[in-house]
């Protein structure tokens, strides 16, 4: 037991990971209610302000105002210290989308009944899969009609590979919406639209109090369906969850603030509390007296006035205070962590002390990269993050020749800073720049950032890829993997030979004319 087990022992961060529209902002609010962090609904920004055109970008920024603080959102349930680290969506879908997941202990996957599991949910799933993170489903509307329970979860087993265990069971849906058979309590958790939830206590699924409550042909498919579940579906295993292999699924209403209590107590429960951290010098210990932390996000221009950017540090062991003296392993200076902010649900409030699994918000005047590892004593470097594959594309070159040196230094230091990726070309006697994004609303926080800060006016040109692979093996001759207008043999930041294709196609080509290489997803080292 080290000196702050007890701190590390109740915290819990996750993200929430979902489609647009799946309800993340309302099951995030409900979540605080519980948590006392907020008093009315209605009170946390939703993502509406992100479906506004990208090109409002800064406005909406300033608009916002508590974007940073609802980037983590920070509340205490029971005795639990909970963070919610927020994962953007719509356009505001980037690499920091998926490196918050680098800091998140664990998951909540939310999924629409009606549309099953989206395209952005399968993205941030990935990224949960690459970390084996576990993950918690919460299958959210049923007081609207969706899809058959039993066809979600085939469709989380099939699209995600992920084996699931429902902790609770729907009874009826949309009108017939009855609510939920808690399996392991055997209880019926009843729904009554504009009511209270009911808890009645059963002898089982056939329960004569259930027929009561929900009527014959209610309560026959549920008796037949837990059979089926008890029978024939996975039994919950916690090794499994907490690898990441098995989704306990919980079914509810957010809107409603049906199933969310009952969510958040298993969640809290069964959910991990930070664990150690892989580093070059071995694993480090949550429990650690030493203080260290990673960097995984910079925002920038949150204040356009004051150009302030806030580097969001993730504490991965020992105590930090205020006004502490750490390494910044990457410079070898040591660095005063003054002014730093801790996120509550509405105001940026000075943190005195934080523990592991906590995120503190630092001032940042150009000290820190995404990946920056910081500690106490010693000099050691957290896992580098690894790098997202771009989904965009654009040649990018500068209008005027004399900026030619704020040119180089603005994509330097925004490549260093993780706001896009840096290809050039280097074949056919081409000698051109391509940024590469995740989601396009980075390209258009580039080309502000290269005018506003370092003065610069862009050409842009919208490539036609529309992904890249990093190449691992010897590659004698890379104009071999070039198919004029489909393919294009690049060099990322740090040297490495990336191939930006148009279409699947020509991956799947590229690979059976090259069996000895092998193209990935994500870069390595
Ligand atoms: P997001 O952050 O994931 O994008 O989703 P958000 O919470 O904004 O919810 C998207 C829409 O889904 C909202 O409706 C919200 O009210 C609705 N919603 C969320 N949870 C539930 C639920 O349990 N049942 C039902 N029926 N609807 C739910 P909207 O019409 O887009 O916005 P609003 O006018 O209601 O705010």
């Amino acid at each position: 037991m080290g000196r702050y087990s007890d701190q590390v022992g109740r915290r819990r961060t996750f993200a929430i990971i979902s489609h647009p529209d799946a309800g993340k902002t309302t099951l995030t609010e409900k979540l605080l209610l519980f948590g006392g962090a907020i008093r009315e609904a209605g009170t946390v920004k939703g993502r509406k302000a992100s479906k506004h055109a990208a090109s409002d970008w800064m406005e909406i920024e300033k608009k916002r105002g508590i974007s940073v603080t609802s980037s983590v959102l920070e509340f205490r349930y029971r005795d639990c210290h909970v963070n919610i680290l927020d994962t953007p969506g719509h356009q505001d879908f980037s690499e920091d989308t998926y490196r918050t997941l680098a800091a998140a202990d664990s998951a909540v996957m939310l999924i629409d009944c009606a549309k099953g599991v989206e395209p952005q949910t399968i993205k941030l799933f990935e990224a949960c899969r690459m970390r084996g993170i576990p993950v918690f489903t919460f299958v959210n509307k049923l007081d609207r009609q969706g899809k058959d329970p039993l066809e979600l979860l085939e469709e989380i087993e099939e699209v995600l590979g992920m084996r699931s265990c429902p902790m609770n069971w729907p009874v009826g849906m949309g009108a017939d919406f009855c609510g939920v058979y808690d399996r392991d309590n055997r209880r019926l958790i009843r729904y009554e639209r504009g009511a209270e939830a009911r808890k009645i206590d059963t002898e089982g699924a056939g329960d004569s109090r259930i027929r009561q409550e929900v009527g014959d042909v209610l309560a026959d498919r549920l008796e037949e369906e837990i059979e089926l579940l008890d029978i024939a579906g996975d039994p919950f295993d916690m090794e499994a969850v907490r690898n990441g292999k098995l989704t306990p699924v919980f079914f509810g209403s957010a809107i409603t603030n049906f199933g969310v209590e009952t969510f958040l107590d298993t969640f809290l429960d069964l959910a991990p509390s930070p664990g150690p951290r892989s580093s070059d010098q071995g694993s480090i210990n949550p429990e650690d007296e030493r203080f260290s932390g990673f960097v995984f996000k910079i925002q920038a221009n949150m204040n356009p006035a004051h150009r302030d950017r806030i580097a969001f540090l993730r504490i991965c062991s020992g105590r930090y205070e205020r006004g502490m003296t750490v390494n910044h392993v990457r410079t070898g200076k040591g660095i005063k962590l003054a002014l730093p902010q801790q996120f509550m649900a509405q105001d940026r409030s000075a943190v005195e002390e934080a523990y592991a699994g906590d995120v503190v918000g630092l001032f940042d005047p150009g000290h820190f990269q995404v990946g920056d590892t910081l500690c106490e004593r010693g000099r050691f470097r957290f896992e580098r993050l690894p790098q997202f594959p771009p989904e965009h594309f654009l040649r990018v070159s500068n209008k005027n020749a004399m900026r030619y040196k704020q040119f180089q230094k603005g994509l330097v230091q925004l490549v260093e800073e993780g706001a896009i990726q840096r290809y050039r070309t280097f074949l056919e006697g081409m000698d051109e720049i391509y940024i590469g994004a995740v989601g396009e609303l980075q390209f258009q926080v580039f080309e502000y950032r290269m005018k506003n800060e370092y003065g610069v006016d862009l050409i842009l040109d919208r490539m036609p890829f529309r992904f890249a692979r990093w190449l691992k093996g010897e590659v004698a001759d890379p104009s071999r993997l070039v198919y004029r207008g489909h393919t294009r043999c690049v060099k990322d930041s740090r040297d490495r030979l990336v191939v930006l294709f148009t279409s699947e196609f020509y991956l799947s080509t590229l690979e059976e004319e090259n069996p000895d290489l092998q193209f990935l997803k994500l870069a390595e080292g």
